[in-house]
């Protein structure tokens, strides 16, 4: 069975180009190969099968779990994510996880969370003059965000646990340090990247176990998500051990922090760019809000792919792929699309308006799809429509004129220079 072509140059290369320049990279091996296309990265170590049009995206979407895992891909994530992450599970154990962790996210109890959403955020933007840095600032703010309502964390408990996250992350965050493990992921000692990581991970879960007991020993004293993980009981009426609610805690801050950063600091550095929608935000219509929102997920996703391993062969959209392969939606290129989007590359929130044709869901897969569609979803929808309202206020200038372009931080794909903008 051989693989749909892709760009011959070795795996070194392509890593390097999907982890600096992933928009001119996907763009290019769409470009040169079409859809679907094979890369080879450090990524994964199996190539991957990438594919977007809505047909290929919905076939990888409906893929059995039992021979399409997504928990395998990933893997790279265990040491920080645990062994009982919703991310690395798959199967029955991932539904029963999802099952517990998407009641918080829903209906009144989500809605109930958009006033203190609001006030963080009013708190945050009230402080922007002169020159701001938007990433830097979202990742504080959606980390005080996540903190508040996951953890319920207090006054005197956010300044520990923000010290002992920042540090965690900041030693994946940068490329050279996921550049040195992604090719060795060994403990070569304190000072290596890995070894660094691996001291991060355990000051931040030492404070983690202490936030626990002390909620332990008060039940019920909030309204956070840990006090709803906290109340579960399996079948024999146990409630969950520390590493199990660890893992769904650092589940829900890996799945949130740094997305929802990322997707708001691009549609800060977009608006920016933008003042007729700026004026009209400032009309506040829902409808529009809505509409920006939607849009910046579209144009600058910021999650790239949504991969699954296959166990055995399958056959997406007349491809037979073979067992041993990770076959991913690429939700860049479905985002990005010319042909699937009508001026792909303008920031047109109109486009959720009303206009015909109606876009396609199967190409606005900013949140993935299928059973791994992201259990946080309209939380993140709901958290940036809070930043940006309160951000209407503002009037916003891009510090240089030029777009910023997407680089790689982490999982995400962030603006190259921070989202850095002139306000008042
Ligand atoms: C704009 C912000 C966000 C974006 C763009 C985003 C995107 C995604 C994507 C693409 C996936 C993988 C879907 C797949 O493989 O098909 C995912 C999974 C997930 N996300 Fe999000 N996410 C965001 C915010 C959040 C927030 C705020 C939370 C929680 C507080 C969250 C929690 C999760 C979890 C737990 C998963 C794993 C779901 C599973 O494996 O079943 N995400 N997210």
């Amino acid at each position: 069975m051989d693989l749909p072509p892709g760009p011959s140059a070795p795996a070194i290369w392509q890593t390097i180009a999907w982890m600096t320049r992933p928009g001119a990279f996907l763009r290019g091996v769409h470009a040169r190969f079409g859809d679907p296309a094979t890369i080879r990265t450090y990524w994964t170590e199996e190539p991957m099968v990438l594919f977007s049009s809505p047909d290929s995206v919905r076939a990888v979407f409906r893929l059995d779990p039992a021979i399409a895992p997504a928990g395998q891909s990933w893997e790279f994530l265990r040491p920080f994510a645990g062994a009982h992450s919703i991310l690395l599970l798959d199967g029955e154990e991932h539904l029963r996880e999802r099952r517990v962790m998407a009641g918080p996210f829903h209906g009144e109890r989500m809605r109930a969370f958009a006033p203190m959403v609001a006030g963080l955020a009013r708190a945050e933007l009230a402080t922007w003059r002169g020159r701001v840095l938007a990433l830097e600032r979202m990742r504080e703010l959606t980390l005080q965000i996540i903190l508040r309502v996951v953890f319920g964390a207090r006054d005197d408990e956010l300044a520990a646990l923000r010290r002992a996250i920042d540090d965690t992350l900041a030693t994946v965050r940068s490329l050279p340090s996921l550049l040195a493990m992604a090719v060795v992921r060994r403990d070569l000692g304190p000072r290596s990247p890995w070894g660094r990581f691996r001291m991060a991970v355990e000051r931040f879960d030492g404070v983690l176990f202490e936030l626990l007991a002390r909620r332990r020993a008060h039940p019920g004293a909030d309204d956070s998500m840990l006090a709803v993980l906290l109340e579960q009981r399996d079948e024999y009426g146990n409630p969950p051990s520390d590493r199990h609610l660890r893992d769904e805690l650092v589940a829900l801050l890996v799945g949130g922090h740094d997305e929802s950063a990322a997707s708001l600091a691009w549609a800060f550095e977009r608006l920016a760019r933008y003042p007729e929608i700026q004026a009209r935000l400032r009309e506040g219509d829902p409808a529009y809000l809505d509409a920006v929102v939607k849009e910046s997920l579209r144009i600058r996703p910021v999650l790239t792919i949504a991969p699954r391993l296959l166990l055995e062969p399958v056959q997406i959209a007349g491809h037979w792929i073979p067992a041993g392969i990770q076959v991913a939606a690429c939700i860049w290129l479905a985002c990005r699309r010319e042909d699937l989007w009508p001026s792909a590359n303008h920031f047109r929130p109109e486009r959720w308006l009303g206009e015909q044709p109606a876009p396609n869901p199967m190409s606005w897969i900013p949140f993935g799809g299928g059973v791994r569609r992201c259990a946080g979803a309209p939380f993140a929808e709901m958290e940036m429509r809070e930043v940006l309202r309160a951000a209407a206020g503002l009037a916003l200038r891009p510090a240089r004129a030029e777009a910023e372009r997407a680089r790689r931080s982490m999982l995400v794909l962030v603006p190259h220079r921070g989202a850095k903008m002139l306000v008042g």
